[in-house]
């Protein structure tokens, strides 16, 4: 795969296939590379040309590596580009890849004009590699990350979390990939390589102004909704696939968006993974809802396809009781990702294992032992936990360290809010109120729990590894950089 050093582009490349021939980024301007595309659309069918193709991170050795945030530009269409903060030039940043047992070295480099700092999210490290708030660092600065990777694998992600500058630098384009793989998961014969597709979704401007970050008054009710699907920072993608399965592993780095995944035909998604890793066993829905921070791992079979068949990964409609502020409804209907399937074929899938992986149930007995209630009330600090704002030198709640808790989160409020703990991953229980139910994809580890309005999610919680303050937060990044946050000391 060649790369274009020298170039916005530099630290990505086009997901080719390999029976339609690679569709290779050589260098150079703009110009060459929207050719390259045309190429690169077979006799199996014309992508619409009005879609942007989707194009894969680079990759950052976990061992060894600088992460430099830095204002950039990134290509948006096949023409157009944004002024943007960026991971090493792109958004996604580079993937990390991991496995258990290998030491995380990474020193992240401020190259903004302002501070920040990085969260591993879903990555069990010490709190003082956590990127807490209190942890960030001034322009021109560095922080130096070393940790051991001591969990199974999943996808998971990084991001900024300097107070009151998250939701604005996510915006701008910093978040990345880190997936951390294991022996457990390689004997399952998942899809690697180019049918293995990484998809961070975001809802941004559709034009110009797509990553300029300037939320009016409604958007700090709301949270920042806008109307144009990105697929890895690009509108409206669209890829070309094999008849054969694909992994796909689906990132919601939204402001506050919430994503109904669906396919455009009705068809089935098998759902292996969500937040914490592998599901006890694979899961056939219709849609998934995908809060912001949340993830899913997603397999979805194309052979039953004829060639030159187009299917959409949608956001399907869902509704919500929901503020009147807002301009950009949530549930509003998405066309997230074009699939074009092309002529060539593989020699075919095998089986896949009805069991994944097996993951021991925590148990706890009794009432909950922590209540955490969620409001928006629209004025002054509008966006609260039990009557709280933010303050990141407070300690909130001191948890025993090794000790199973039940931990209720109640929405008190017309907005949802994606409920995010660091430092551990926990089981999600029950829901009860409003969708009143907890999804077959919800099962295994979860970090970011979804929760709409007045619903109560009961969740359990065991912090086994690293004492230390972490955060608990919503992840709609407004409501988070409002102080919608508080701090968890384990001990
Ligand atoms: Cu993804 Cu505290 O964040
Ligand atoms: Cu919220």
């Amino acid at each position: 795969m060649t790369q274009s050093p020298g170039e916005p582009l530099s630290r990505r490349r086009f997901v080719h296939l390999a029976a339609v021939g690679a569709s290779v980024l050589a260098g150079g301007s703009l110009a060459a590379l929207s050719s390259c595309d045309n190429s690169s659309t077979g006799p199996g069918g014309e992508g619409d040309p009005t879609r942007t193709p989707l194009l894969m991170p680079g990759t950052l050795a976990v061992t060894g590596g600088s992460l430099i945030a830095a204002p950039g530009t990134a290509r948006i269409s096949r023409t157009e580009s944004s002024a943007a903060w960026l991971f090493e030039g792109g958004l996604p940043g580079p993937t990390i890849r991991a496995r258990p047992g290998e030491l995380a070295r990474i020193q992240l480099q401020n190259g903004l004009p302002e501070p920040t700092i990085v969260h591993w999210h879903g990555v069990l490290v010490p709190a003082s590699m956590d990127g807490h708030p209190r942890q960030a660092i001034g322009p021109g600065a560095s922080y130096d990350y070393e940790y051991p990777i001591v969990q199974r694998a999943g996808t998971f992600w990084y991001h900024p979390h300097a107070h009151h500058l998250t939701a604005g630098q996510v915006h701008r384009g910093l978040a990345g990939f880190f997936i951390i793989e294991d022996d457990e998961e390689d004997a399952l014969g998942l899809p690697t390589g180019d049918r293995e597709i990484l998809l961070l979704l975001q809802d941004r401007q559709g034009d110009a102004a797509a990553f300029d970050y300037s939320p009016d008054a409604a958007d700090l009710v709301s949270g920042m909704l806008r109307d144009t699907p990105f697929g890895n920072g690009l509108r409206r993608p669209t890829l070309q696939v094999s008849g054969e399965r694909y992994r796909f592993r689906i990132l919601n780095a939204s402001q506050a968006r919430i994503y109904r995944l669906g396919l455009s035909n009705g068809g089935a998604l098998t759902v292996i993974g969500n937040d914490g890793g592998l599901l006890p066993s694979p899961v056939q829905v219709d849609s998934v809802f995908l809060g912001v921070g949340e993830r899913a791992d997603v397999l979805i079979d194309f052979a039953p396809y004829a060639a030159g068949t187009r299917l959409t990964l949608k956001s399907l409609p869902f509704t919500v009781e929901f503020s009147p502020a807002a301009r950009y409804p949530q549930g509003l209907e998405m066309d997230l990702l074009e699939l074009v399937r092309t002529d060539a074929t593989g020699p075919g899938d095998s089986p896949l294992p009805a069991v994944l992986s097996s993951i021991p149930p925590l148990l706890s007995g009794g009432a909950p032992d922590r209540h955490f209630v969620f409001q928006s009330t629209g004025v002054g600090d509008m966006h609260l936990i039990n009557g709280l704002t933010f303050d990141m030198d407070r300690v909130d709640e001191q948890i025993p360290l090794g000790q199973v808790e039940r931990w209720a989160f109640f929405n008190d409020s017309t907005l949802p809010h994606p409920v995010h703990l660091h430092g551990t991953h926990f089981q999600v229980e029950s829901r009860t109120g409003g969708r009143n139910l907890v999804y077959p994809y919800e099962a295994g580890w979860k970090d970011t729990v979804l929760v709409m309005p007045l619903e109560t999610v009961a969740v359990l919680v065991r912090f086994d590894r690293y004492p230390g303050v972490f955060p608990l937060h919503c992840h709609n990044l407004q409501h988070e950089d409002m102080g919608m946050m508080l701090n968890v000391e384990v001990v």
